[in-house]
């Protein structure tokens, strides 16, 4: 009998596979669904720092007015932030009633600013775990690396502060210094870390030269970037490594077990195949435990992981030279 339980943040799920963080997981009739079809954990879609800002700016329609600042003011603003809040904690407990596989709530922060209190709101309407969502592109020409690494570490101290639930951030692969970072997050209490978000991205439409919007959903040969670092990372970071990107079949869950992770979340094959998906990844999954007569999922034990594996340098290869590519 094949047994798919395991932990994640010290979470106990019931299989790796956790349902990344988007418009799938805001609707609790498909949170029951997630539930009916395996789904170890879920991620509640992201409260975005920048949609609560936009919401109060759209209610300060006279925000250039110089002066006319008042008390009256402020109430505003608190209304409408308190408001957007108020929605996603609803979420939160519609979602715990609803479901008992855990609940993540999911917040994107691009600041530290006080906001970072609603972490404490968010435990209280019973979260299992947060997990911050934090990207700011690196595009500015004058800072340095570390000023944008230390935004990380300044907005996961604020939080930190506020809750005593989990934390995990999911990050991009956008840093110059990847190992390293992450190892210093690791050591700074978070619980996980997820590798990777992926993003809106801009594309250019030659026919009219305007810009527009690359696909939205990932494909299957995305896997290959976390996978790279989960494997890279994996045994070496105080911390649970949670892939993401790329991952759309039983096939992709059992190559980011093996290079280390501890769970794996899924999103853009259920935007493309529907919920039922989650079925066919973990019968897959079962399939392939069984015919490698793997029994638990602490049998995958990150195997083939740079630390663990008998080919760690294959990870750090990226040049195509011909004996490794076979073309050059
Ligand atoms: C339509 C859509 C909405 C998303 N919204 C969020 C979000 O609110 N917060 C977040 O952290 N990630 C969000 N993501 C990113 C996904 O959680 C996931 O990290 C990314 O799509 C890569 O995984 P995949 O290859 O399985 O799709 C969204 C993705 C999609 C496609």
């Amino acid at each position: 009998m094949i047994d798919l339980s395991t932990t994640y943040m010290g979470l106990s799920l019931r299989s790796p596979v956790i349902i990344g963080s988007s418009g799938l997981t805001r609707s609790i009739d498909n949170l029951k669904q997630m539930e009916a079809k395996g789904a170890g954990a879920v991620v509640l879609k992201s409260l975005f720092e920048e949609q609560i800002k936009y919401e109060v700016r759209k209610v300060f329609s006279y925000d250039d007015m110089v002066g006319a600042y008042t008390e009256a003011d402020d109430y505003i603003r608190n209304y409408a932030r308190t408001h957007a809040l108020d929605e996603y904690l609803n979420l939160i407990r519609e979602a715990k009633k609803a479901i008992s596989i855990p609940v993540i709530a999911s917040i994107n922060c691009v600041s530290a600013e006080e906001w970072t209190s609603f972490a404490k709101n968010i435990q209280q309407a019973g979260a299992d775990a947060l997990e911050l969502n934090i990207f700011v592109i690196p595009s500015d020409v004058d800072k340095e690396a570390a000023d944008y690494e230390k935004l990380y570490f300044d907005i996961l101290e604020k939080v930190k502060k506020e809750i005593s639930i989990p934390i995990a951030l999911k990050i991009s692969s956008h840093f110059s210094g990847l190992a390293n970072f992450v190892k210093k997050l690791s050591w700074s209490g978070v619980k996980g870390i997820v590798l990777f978000n992926r993003f809106f991205n801009p594309d250019i439409d030659i026919e009219k030269q305007r810009m527009s919007a690359s696909s939205i959903y990932s494909t299957p040969d995305e896997i290959t970037i976390s996978l790279r670092w989960i494997g890279i990372l994996a045994g070496r970071v105080q911390t649970d490594l949670c892939a993401s990107t790329g991952v759309h079949d039983g096939k992709g869950v059992v190559k980011q077990l093996l290079a280390g992770a501890k769970a794996v979340q899924v999103c853009s094959t259920l935007y493309k195949n529907g919920l039922e998906q989650l079925d066919v990844i973990n019968k897959e999954l079962i399939q392939w435990m069984e015919k490698n007569n793997y029994s638990k999922i602490s049998d995958f034990d990150g195997k083939m992981s740079f630390k663990k594996g008998e080919s760690p340098a294959a990870f750090q290869r990226v040049q195509f030279m011909k004996h490794f590519a076979g073309i050059d």
